[in-house]
């Protein structure tokens, strides 16, 4: 899961899907990352804590880094959140394949649409709750893809 301070968007992103993968005692396994230094080493933002709080997720002890290549290695897909995310992604590819693990994370429920889940970090509570509503429904798809082995 890949956003741009990895404070608010993908530790969610994060902190749900592994509440899932557990809840339903799924082999697999997940991680997020940013690119922007800033933030590296910072626990997620406050309001992030929050409303994964409110949901009963404990994301505390998640910590900002980066994106490196070498994750194309280890993971078979890399979700980003928004046309930004994206473009930083694909410029580290290294191959071809690398590109094809590379998708938007709400493609998973609308293919190709490429629609973005909106930076809250300038935002307010509601950009939050909706934040959380996005990555809710695509991680609830990314577990019947991965229960179908057709992530
Ligand atoms: P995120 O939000 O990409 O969802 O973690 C941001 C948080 C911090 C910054 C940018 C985006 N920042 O530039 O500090």
């Amino acid at each position: 899961m890949v956003c741009l301070g990895n404070i608010c968007r993908s530790p969610l992103a994060e902190g749900i899907l592994k509440e899932k993968i557990k809840n339903n005692n799924l082999d697999a396994m997940v991680e997020s990352c940013g690119f922007e230094a800033f933030h590296v080493g910072d626990q997620p933002d406050k309001r992030a804590i929050e409303i994964a709080s409110l949901n009963k997720i404990d994301i505390r002890n998640q910590r900002a880094r980066l994106f490196k290549p070498s994750f194309f290695d280890f993971y078979d897909k890399i979700y980003v959140m928004d046309e930004n995310n994206y473009k930083m992604v694909s410029s580290k590819i290294r191959s071809k394949e690398d590109l094809g693990k590379v998708d938007f994370i709400m493609n998973v429920l609308d293919s190709k649409s490429n629609t973005p889940v909106a930076d809250p970090y300038f935002g307010g509570k509601e950009n939050f709750r909706q934040t959380w509503e996005m990555l809710d429904r695509a991680t609830d798809k990314i577990i019947d893809l991965i229960k179908k082995d057709s992530l």
